[in-house]
């Protein structure tokens, strides 16, 4: 979707989005007024309780241990690697001294008995085989029993997101021998390996004599979530009416889990996968509007972006009349007056936070409920302190969306760390809890506005009626826009930083972030958010609004349950060559410059933290990348004025917090990706010295029509990297090691 009639067209790729949807109408003011919050500003350096913790769980102890980032990086010379510099070229590119090795990619058998992937359109068992779009990744370490621990650097599980499908004219074309069907109705032998190309891997991975890394074909940790398996509802909307469908008539359980985009991993050793852009996949015809009355639960719909009589992703719901594609169209077509004998409710069961267990292939996965359905990105948990609560970030990744907190309502004990039973807590956790919403103010405070009925601006919404708690997570989106939250600039993943708890958002663009609104979604650009210029691609093409994305931070005034914070923004995306007074704020070089930052994660065992970008704005100039921060902390630069003139002459000035201005020292490039890919996906070994990283969609602007002819893609990675058979481009995990065996990124 283009705002501006002054964009020139975009690619099809670009296009197709799903981010870039706009359902916030709300008139929430992007900018609060200020409020007269005096904020405490004591750090929130972890207590000895939080340390002794952090040193049982492994893999932070020198940073635990000193409570102190500059003294670990001092330590250990941290980022003193030759930047790389910006590529175009087909091919992974790390610094000097450093190897990355493709491990899994999409195909890849996961048991002993599935053929090998011949990767050239005629494969299929898809349940059995890698997915597609390998994203949010996180290491579960195994001991040489095959045994959870904390601190084994040689033997894992890792659960990896597979979010989408390099597709076009809704077919993922790719996998289908000659590009698969561009029309309705699509072939359900060619939608059913489809709808197991997405959701969720669980993949063994060890390191072999010679040093090297590999997945297990035939462990028997190996386990696929896809679209169709079974899932358990947990927390308030278990049962609630607005999860009732023919599938789970008594509102107890879903199937599948769906756009896998970013992760986490809890304290207490279990996988957390956040499903964002589910909407797109599901359909409602022209005429359900009526049949429902026009109720709230339009009103819901509206606003999750799922309009009447507009068609789904890759038409699934066109395959036939079986269940498995019929769940796709969720319109009311059944006589029951709660939705238990059709799918009018099935697009309630995606949009959540689910936790998995990676080391237990009996358990079902579970929908978090408590933590909001909205469109997720990685889910980021604050450092546990025995006796209190823990804090969940996350963002929701759609332009003019939300910042979210949970806070739990249960309080942290050691014991929680190695309870046996992963997913008992996280049901301790994870289903009792507040849920609350970022509120930016221009003077650097921010408030956390709780989101449930004894909120008054809730309860008095005049727009929507919420009935009770399921209902106010099931349509969070509605609920933040009930109590003003600030409209951010596309929120992708969050970090906590181990040495000081401050909290990390990356907002990665917004091509609607514009100084004079012409329609109700469009926004001014305001303190949190406050970049609005024009940037050029190639030689004509004008991208308007904030086209290079930012990275804010928040500092909590107290501990994971403070209401207030703290903010400012960390860091800028521009190119080198902008002006340092508009755009290139953080007055980037060119070994440091980057757009669209995306994927975000600090390490625990070096307190580097890791930005990939996802990125169509600077890919004229340079593939997708990966940069090494060294970050300091909130309030450590200065204010910046930003002016805008409207077309009436009238001023709109902002004054911003930024963050001090990077050295090369404390920020330089440590990866450039393949021909059409974006970075995602960031774990590494406890010792710090294998770092696992995803490469999504390679090639992705290949054309439908060239996908028989290899010297037609835009990419041949991972094949033209020896890795695998054909030569059409496969998302892949790669792992990074240093040829010395050292810590990576020292
Ligand atoms: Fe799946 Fe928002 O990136
Ligand atoms: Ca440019
Ligand atoms: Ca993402
Ligand atoms: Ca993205």
């Amino acid at each position: 979707m283009t705002d501006a009639s002054t964009q020139p067209a975009v690619t099809s790729a670009e296009m197709s989005d799903p981010s870039d949807e706009i359902t916030n109408l709300s008139n929430n003011p992007t900018f609060a007024s200020v409020v007269d919050a005096t904020l405490s500003r004591r750090s929130v350096l972890m207590g000895s309780a939080a340390t002794a913790l952090f040193s049982s769980l492994g893999g932070m102890s020198t940073l635990a241990l000193s409570g102190n980032a500059e003294a670990a990086t001092t330590a250990r010379k941290l980022l003193s690697f030759k930047p790389v510099a910006k590529s175009l070229v087909d091919a992974v590119i790390v610094p000097e001294g450093y190897e990355a090795q493709v491990i899994y990619a999409l195909g890849d058998p996961l048991t002993a008995s599935t053929p090998e992937f011949k990767n050239d359109g005629t494969d299929t068992d898809f349940d059995n085989r890698a997915g597609d779009h390998h994203d949010g990744m996180e290491y579960f370490g195994l001991t040489t029993d095959g045994k959870p621990s904390t601190k084994s650097a040689t033997r894992a599980v890792l659960g990896i997101n597979h979010e989408a499908t390099t597709d076009e004219k809704l077919s993922s074309f790719f996998i289908h021998a000659n590009g698969g069907a561009a029309s309705l109705p699509r072939p359900a032998a060619e939608v059913d390996k489809e709808l197991a190309i997405h959701g969720v891997s669980m993949v063994e991975v060890r390191k072999t004599a010679s040093g090297k890394w590999e997945y297990v074909k035939n462990s028997a940790f190996n386990r696929r979530f896809t679209t169709l398996t079974e899932i358990d509802i947990a927390g308030p909307a278990r049962g609630n009416a607005l999860l009732k469908t023919k599938y789970s008539p008594d509102g107890s359980k879903t199937r599948g889990t769906l756009n896998n985009c970013g992760a986490g991993r809890t304290p207490w050793g279990t996988y957390v996968t956040g499903e964002e852009n589910f909407n797109g996949y599901f359909t409602r015809p022209k005429g359900d509007d009526e049949a429902r009355s026009n109720d709230k639960h339009v009103t819901a719909l509206k606003r999750y972006g799922r309009a009447e009589g507009v068609a789904s992703r890759h038409g699934w719901d066109s395959a036939g009349s079986a269940d498995k594609y019929a769940r796709w169209i969720n319109a009311k077509t059944g006589t029951s007056a709660d939705g238990s004998d059709d799918y009018r409710n099935e697009m309630n069961a995606q949009g959540f936070v689910v936790e998995m267990d990676p080391y237990d292939g009996k358990k079902l996965a579970k929908k978090r409920t408590a933590l909001g359905r909205y469109a997720h990105e990685s889910a980021a948990f604050s450092a546990p302190v025995v006796g209190q609560p823990l804090a969940v970030y996350m963002g929701d990744d759609a332009r003019n969306e939300y910042i979210y907190k949970f806070v739990t309502e249960a309080t942290w004990s050691s014991a929680d760390a190695t309870n046996p039973d992963r997913l008992a807590v996280g049901d301790k956790f994870l289903d009792r809890g507040t849920l609350y919403v970022a509120k930016f103010t221009s003077d650097g405070s921010g408030e956390w506005l709780e989101l449930s009925l004894n909120n008054s601006a809730i309860k008095a919404y005049d727009k929507y009626a919420f009935a009770d708690l399921a209902d106010v997570v099931v349509n969070a989106r509605i609920a933040g826009d009930a109590v003003g939250a600030t409209k951010m600039d596309r929120p992708e993943w969050c970090t906590v930083n181990p040495a000081n708890g401050e909290v990390y958002f990356t907002l990665t663009n917004n091509s609607n972030r514009i100084v004079e609104p012409k329609n109700a979604p469009q926004l001014e650009p305001d303190a949190a958010n406050p970049r609005s210029y024009t940037d050029v691609k190639g030689t004509s093409r004008l991208q308007t609004g904030n086209p290079n994305g930012h990275i804010i931070r928040l500092r909590e005034a107290g501990g994971a349950g403070a209401k207030a914070f703290s903010w400012d923004i960390y860091l800028f995306g521009a190119e080198a060559s902008a002006d340092p007074a508009t755009v290139n704020l953080s007055k980037l070089n060119a070994n440091q410059d980057l757009s669209s930052p995306d994927g975000l994660a600090f390490s625990h065992a070096t307190g580097i933290c890791w930005i990939q970008t996802d990125d169509s704005a600077y890919t004229d100039v340079t593939n997708c990348m990966m940069l090494a921060a060294l970050p300091g902390k909130v309030g450590d630069g200065q204010k910046v004025n930003l002016s805008y003139t409207k077309a009436d002459g009238a001023k709109v000035s902002i004054t911003t917090p930024v963050g001090k201005a990077p050295t090369e020292g404390e920020l330089k490039r440590f990866l450039v990706g393949p021909k059409g890919c974006e970075l995602t996906g960031i774990t590494e070994t406890p010792d710090g010295k294998a770092l696992f990283v995803n490469i999504q969609h390679p090639g992705e602007n290949t054309k439908m029509a060239d996908v028989t002819d290899p010297t037609k893609y835009e990419s041949q990675w991972p094949a033209n990297a020896g890795y695998g058979a054909g030569k059409r481009p496969r998302s892949a995990t790669i792992v990074i090691t240093k040829k010395d065996g050292g810590v990576i990124g020292a």
